[in-house]
């Protein structure tokens, strides 16, 4: 409900009448939830007539879609699209077996974005050099064609806007063979997750930055879909900060006042061309949260990871203190710091193997 309605009604009517409005509420959205789940148009209906609970969502997407389609007009580009093709050449130089002329449909989108993103001086080092590593890779390795070799062209006149570039560029596909022996026994790697509880009372000590730094230094690593890494961390390691901040969700209430230290996840919609890719940045964040969960423990700092409410209100508030565009999703919120030795933890009992595995 519209919340200056909501703001009338407290005002014009007493406790009890609002307590029975809201039931009726209630009872008559439990009835159309009944009737419209039976198809898809009396769903849309529902959506369309009586709930917004959609409406932000929808109106994110669209504008992540026009932020992507239309990104080179009036803004700074940003790097998805080249993102994605890179991680597709790759892709397609370690497939075995390698095909001969492969990414014949994309190479001048990709060379394109590269050269304009350069010129506007959009990429990260890290981009910069795996794209041109890649390219140069893959320029390498294809067999040409007239459109292929029109790409290499454009490439070629890129180099003189890459630092390093003559030098040995080798953000490339590498060997297997140095990925197979792993440093740490599952022992220890059982141990370190057994270890890892959600805590909720901290000490009053300040987080070193540095840690932090590490920690989401080992996020960084986690997987993500086609490579673009659509998130970011917002870090707040003020005590007073960190309260306030981590008091706007809904689950912090009786303890976000003793927080030293909280990490806002957002994720970046504009980051995916089309409505099918909208979950991947929840997807994506959260395996790097989880990774930073478990760095966070092997620093000495405990966690709690704290859920983030589809709230108009809510949604409002964190985009105003964080200066955040629409398409820009808070996806969770992550307290931190050293604990308070004398609080308690939750013993939240898992579920076993054997109850989760099908088949
Ligand atoms: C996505 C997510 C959202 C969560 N939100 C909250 C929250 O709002 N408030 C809270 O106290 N705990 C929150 N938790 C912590 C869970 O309650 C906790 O992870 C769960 O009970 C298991 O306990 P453990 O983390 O100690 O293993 C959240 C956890 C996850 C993964």
């Amino acid at each position: 409900m519209n919340l200056t309605i909501k703001k009338f009604l407290k005002h014009v009517l007493d406790r009890k009448t609002i307590t029975r409005l809201k039931d009726l509420l209630y009872w008559f959205d439990c009835k159309l939830i009944h009737f419209a789940s039976r198809t898809t148009v009396l769903t849309r209906l529902y959506y369309l007539f009586w709930s917004s609970e959609f409406t932000r969502e929808m109106y994110a997407v669209i504008n992540a879609r026009r932020r992507y389609l239309f990104g080179r007009v009036g803004s700074s580009p940003s790097s998805f699209i080249l993102r994605r093709n890179i991680h597709r050449l790759e892709k397609g130089l370690v497939m075995k077996p390698r095909r001969e002329v492969f990414g014949e449909g994309y190479i001048a989108e990709t060379v394109d974005y590269f050269k304009y993103c350069l010129a506007e001086d959009a990429l990260l080092s890290s981009e910069r050099i795996w794209a041109t590593s890649v390219l140069q890779e893959y320029f390498r390795t294809v067999t040409s064609t007239p459109s292929i070799r029109q790409a290499e062209q454009v490439f070629i006149d890129c180099l003189p806007m890459i630092p390093h570039a003559s030098g040995k560029l080798d953000h490339k596909p590498f060997s297997v063979s140095s990925l197979i022996n792993v440093p740490v026994s599952f022992d220890d790697f059982e141990r370190l997750c057994a270890q890892r509880h959600s805590v909720r009372s901290f000490a009053p000590i300040d987080v070193p930055r540095e840690l932090i730094d590490k920690a989401i230094s080992v996020a960084m690593t986690a997987p993500s879909a086609c490579n673009r890494q659509p998130f970011k961390f917002y870090i707040f390691d003020k005590a007073d900060e960190a309260a306030q901040i981590g008091g706007i969700p809904m689950g912090t209430a009786g303890f976000s006042k003793n927080f030293r230290c909280i990490a806002v996840l957002v994720g970046d919609l504009s980051a995916y061309p089309f409505e099918k890719d909208r979950h991947i940045i929840y997807i994506d964040a959260s395996l790097a949260a989880m990774q930073f969960q478990l760095a966070l423990e092997t620093l000495g700092l405990k966690s709690c990871s704290i859920n983030w409410p589809d709230i108009d209100r809510h949604e409002k508030l964190m985009a105003s203190k964080l200066k955040l565009e629409i398409f820009h999703r808070p996806i969770m919120l992550i307290a931190l710091g050293y604990p308070d030795i004398d609080s308690l933890v939750p013993y939240s009992a898992k579920k076993a193997p054997s109850d989760v595995t099908l088949g």
